[in-house]
């Protein structure tokens, strides 16, 4: 289409959402084909994205937006792999590092685990940065390598390449400057784009929900989760989600190294407790559904593959498939860095660590990112000495501050960071980290 036809049929379709109507498919077609193509100037696309934030979208058009935004760019065929794929996609929040447990252990269990991720924006940690802590680790794997080491490791992990979605990549850097990303229909389309993209059959969502959480409301996880698992069906994908508590960090670990090593703690059955025990739920959903067998048959091989160390296996076998070498990750944690410690004030019951502000602090001391592009220091982060419920004494210790770039801001950021523990005469109700299954 010549680029004024194509501004023109774009001005009767932001005219028709803009009034309320649902779009046709071969209008969001043309419409998200002539915006790849750069027919369709930015500023239309951003009305539209607006437009869509405040009208909504019925479920065939967030699955035909999905479905444009898909075929913007690769598709990825796993038929010569002889095994059923699957991958978990979680929405992000802090020391969210299920994904370093959970991708091997479903493979250990005879899952091909293609998994496309990210880098860390704000609080939100990403699995890639992540992983390239793991000195030699090549987290940015053409799609032909990528495609290798799923076949011959059963697993890989890296970050979505150029040729994935790139009308989604247009599409979220406008978003991102019009304040257009809390829709779910964009969120929801954002998403499966990438997922179908990658060719997984299978796809369990992990939606985060709490204060550390782009999710503030159960209801939004919830309208997020059923249209994930809904759209994802309605195309062909066997699809299962939980919503879960994201109040608090996801185990003791904020930061990048300091969560790939709690990563590999509890792939060696070192770290038992509520976060493994979500990572066990997830991979053997995975599993149940990719290879159609009972979810508790499913729950009881992840468990044996992680007790007989062959989680942890496919992981080192990952890791050296894609150059990483984890001896020399092992002498990372013995390098200089700076650190401060903070202690309970008073004695009581540990009632809240606030995610939020402990994402904060981390991204403040350099493990996270402000913006896009931005460097991080692999070695900063805060890692927790107690978890929500846990009884302390005054003195004991709550949480260690680390950074290996200079001391100048540590102080500041404990302060703040103190503030992020709730600390009560009686123990708080246990919560447990499952709100919802959409199974
Ligand atoms: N993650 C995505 O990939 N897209 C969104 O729109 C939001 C979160």
């Amino acid at each position: 289409m010549c680029y004024n036809t194509a501004m023109t049929a774009a001005k009767l379709l932001l005219d028709k959402k803009r009034e309320g109507h649902a779009l046709g498919s071969a209008e969001i077609r043309e419409f998200v084909t002539g915006f790849t193509r750069g027919e369709i100037p930015d500023y239309q696309m951003s009305a539209f994205a607006m437009a869509v934030c405040c009208r909504g979208m019925t479920p065939r058009e967030t699955a035909d937006l999905t479905d444009a935004m898909m075929r913007s760019g690769v598709t990825v065929d796993w038929r010569d792999v002889p095994l059923p794929t699957a991958d978990k996609h979680s929405t992000g929040g802090v020391g969210d590092k299920l994904s370093l447990v959970v991708q091997p252990l479903a493979a250990a269990c005879g899952v091909a685990v293609p998994s496309l991720t990210g880098r860390g924006l704000g609080i939100t940690g990403g699995t890639a940065d992540k992983l390239e802590t793991i000195p030699g680790y090549n987290a940015a794997l053409s799609l032909d390598a990528f495609k290798r080491v799923v076949s011959e490791v059963g697993v890989s992990m890296t970050v979505q390449t150029e040729e994935i979605c790139p009308a989604d990549r247009k599409l979220y850097a406008l978003r991102d400057v019009t304040g257009t990303v809390a829709s779910i229909p964009l969120i929801c389309s954002s998403i499966l784009s990438k997922k179908w993209a990658e060719g997984a059959g299978t796809l369990v969502f992990d939606v985060k929900v709490g204060s550390g959480a782009f999710m503030k409301t159960r209801e939004e996880a919830h309208e997020l989760a059923t249209a994930l698992v809904t759209s994802s069906r309605a195309a062909g994908r066997k699809a299962a989600a939980l919503v879960t508590d994201m109040d608090a960090p996801l185990g003791f670990a904020v930061g990048n190294v300091n969560e790939v090593a709690e990563a590999i703690a509890m792939l060696n059955g070192e770290r038992p407790g509520a976060v493994l025990d979500l990572c066990v739920e997830e991979a053997a959903l995975m599993v149940s559904l990719a290879r159609d067998l009972p979810l508790d048959e499913a729950r009881a091989m992840c468990l044996a593959r992680l007790a007989d160390g062959a989680a942890f296996a496919k992981f080192a076998q990952m890791v050296a498939a894609q150059g990483g070498d984890l001896d020399r990750f092992a002498r990372l944690r013995e390098a200089p860095t700076f650190k401060f410690r903070i202690q309970a004030m008073k004695s009581g019951f540990v009632a809240a660590i606030d995610a939020d502000r402990v994402g904060r602090v981390a991204l403040a001391l350099g493990a996270g990112r402000e913006r896009a592009g931005d460097r991080i220091d692999p070695l900063a982060g805060v890692t927790l000495s107690v978890q929500v419920g846990d009884r302390v004494a005054v003195g004991a210790p709550l949480a260690t501050l680390e950074k290996s770039t200079a001391p100048e801001g540590l102080e500041k950021a404990a302060a703040e960071l103190y503030k992020a523990f709730r600390v009560e005469p009686a123990a708080p109700e246990p919560k447990p980290l499952v709100i919802e299954r959409i199974v």
